[in-house]
């Protein structure tokens, strides 16, 4: 039963494998997205193939086997194009072409063969809002050619000389959203980095031109896109102050004349029909930082894009009164236009959810577990499946990220999270690659490593394989049965979605239940924990999955 014959292409190989999410739709779609969980690779810091101590894609291809028995539908790849490298890749020279510290075009058909061979999806990122500044059209744009600059946000500056920027918008990364190309010139406006000048959506090229580069990864076999700061592209008309002086929140409730503008959703009706102008249902997933999910869900109307971030769930305390809160938002929000929740915990401008949630590994298991047994579809951000923590003493001259180096930048940790994976227990950069690693692993990283944890079934990483395997197995997870809160003591959630109950304990103390809702099918809390459930107590910081008689 291969539903997922989707992908025509010569470089596909026989499509992924038949999941239980591909049950074909009455209109005969497979709607394999509404809960597939999804697998971040951030390919500097995955495997490196040629020992350079950067990752790239020929080391992320051979341990594809790895995400196929880890049991995840689909990877998301951040950049690998041609970029300077300012902003992590998230600076593209050319959206075209493969950098060639990750590897060629070949590189990147390889690996998507391979993983449609293994059964996996492929995404790519797409990275709309700004350019590097060596983009050709950028360079071209600093050279004086209009065309070129029409294609960006160029202004006079302030004040006599015009020596003060043009409005009062804060970069994402701290100081000013603006930067003067010479000292006579005008003022470039950035959200991000100096190197990462911002398009001007409002110019038909622009728009032209990512349907364009869509097209071209699409062509050459990607199952669909990330989509970089989706709800930055269009700004208000006139580019007015803001009247709010400090750093930009990306999650603040404040309307911003920058983010989440409505003109934002043209653009992804239009990505919408290119994308299915081809066959298997290509994605679109929209990372927009918005006020609430009533916002978030414009963007996965039926017209526009397939899924969203949840950076709300994401940003909930380890809480049972916030999670619920936040998951009935969601759930009630996106629902009401048709499209699936999605859920999160790490990714790679985050502290991952081991050290962010405080509580250790046992609370990161109960974390992941929850979200895993909430309907729709969840993304997993590399080496939290080994349970990985933040690393917080990088020595600073080893730190690359951007906002690290601004003034009241962003929070100047997001190298905590980037570390290289451990892959085995001793070697070379724990078998990262045969050469060194980009930044520093800590001391201890093997017993952490993929080789260290398999087979252990005490292990984070058996944890992720078993709750994998049963999400897929069991009917009523992922986009399966409604989710029907059920009463539980202070601090624990406690739902069933038909047979299948899951009741996670939020306090850090044991609570006990009413009655065992059934048969233990999995418990996520400290690694001798489960053994210990059974009886109608949850240890603290715990959350078991449970199969009713
Ligand atoms: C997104 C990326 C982040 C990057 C920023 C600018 O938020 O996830 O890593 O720095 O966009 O492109």
């Amino acid at each position: 039963m291969n539903q997922h014959s989707s992908t025509a292409d010569p470089v596909d190989g026989p499509g992924p494998a038949p999941s239980r999410a591909a049950a074909p739709s009455a209109h005969g779609a497979t709607r394999w997205w509404r809960d597939a969980v999804i697998y971040q690779v951030y390919p500097r810091s995955f495997a490196d193939g040629n020992g350079d101590g950067m990752g790239d894609l020929a080391g992320a291809r051979a341990r594809l086997p790895h995400l196929a028995a880890l049991g995840v539908d689909a990877v998301w790849l951040s950049p690998f194009y041609a970029s300077p490298q300012a902003d992590a890749g998230y600076d593209v020279a050319d959206y075209r072409t493969v950098d060639p510290v990750f590897g060629t075009l070949d590189d990147a058909g390889a690996l998507i063969a391979e993983a449609h061979r293994l059964g996996l999806r492929v995404l790519v990122d797409v990275v709309p809002n700004h350019s590097s500044d060596r983009h050709a059209w950028f360079r071209a744009a600093l050279a004086g050619d209009p065309a070129a600059r029409a294609r960006y946000h160029f202004r006079p500056g302030k004040g006599p000389d015009g020596q003060l920027p043009p409005n009062d918008w804060e970069s994402v990364f701290g100081g000013p959203a603006w930067t003067r190309e010479s000292p006579d010139g005008e003022w470039y406006l950035h959200l991000f980095a100096p190197e990462q000048p911002d398009f001007d959506w409002d110019n038909p090229a622009v728009r032209d031109e990512f349907r364009s580069v869509l097209r071209f990864w699409l062509d050459l076999g990607v199952d669909g896109f990330r989509i970089d700061v989706a709800h930055g592209l269009v700004k208000a008309p006139g580019l007015p102050d803001t009247g709010r002086t400090g750093q930009v929140e990306l999650l603040g409730s404040a309307p911003l004349p920058f983010f989440d503008q409505d003109g934002v959703h043209d653009i992804y009706r239009s990505w919408r029909r290119v994308l299915d102008e081809y066959p298997g249902e290509r994605i679109g997933v929209a990372e927009a930082w918005t006020p609430d999910a009533r916002r978030t869900a414009l963007y996965v109307r039926g017209d526009e894009l397939h899924q969203a971030f949840n950076f709300h769930y994401l940003n909930a305390g380890w809480d049972a009164g916030e999670l619920r809160a936040v998951v009935d938002e969601s759930l009630g929000s996106l629902g009401a236009v048709g499209a699936p929740s999605t859920w999160v915990l790490s990714n790679h401008d985050v502290v991952r959810h081991r050290t962010r949630l405080g509580g250790g590994s046992g609370r990161a298991r109960a974390a992941t577990l929850l979200m895993l047994a909430l309907p729709g579809s969840a993304y997993l951000y590399q080496g939290e499946e080994l349970g990985l923590p933040e690393v917080t003493e990088l020595p600073d001259a080893a730190r690359q990220d951007p906002s690290f180096f601004r003034d009241n930048g962003q929070d100047g940790l997001r190298d905590g999270c980037r570390v290289p994976l451990p892959w085995e227990e001793s070697g070379p950069s724990y078998g990262f690659g045969p050469g060194g690693s980009w930044l520093p692993q800590p001391a201890g990283w093997g017993a952490l490593s993929v080789a260290a944890q398999t087979g252990d079934p005490h292990s984070t990483l058996e944890l992720y394989r078993t709750a994998l395997r049963l999400r897929r197995e069991r009917p009523e997870l992922g986009d399966g049965e409604p989710l029907e809160w059920l009463h539980a003591p202070d601090g624990v959630l406690a739902f069933r979605r038909g047979s299948f109950v899951c009741t996670a304990n939020t306090a850090a103390e044991p609570r006990e239940l009413d009655a065992a809702p059934g048969e233990v099918l999995l418990a996520g809390g400290p690694a001798e924990g489960a053994g210990a459930v059974g009886g109608a107590v949850l240890p603290g910081d715990t959350t078991v999955w449970w199969a009713r008689g």
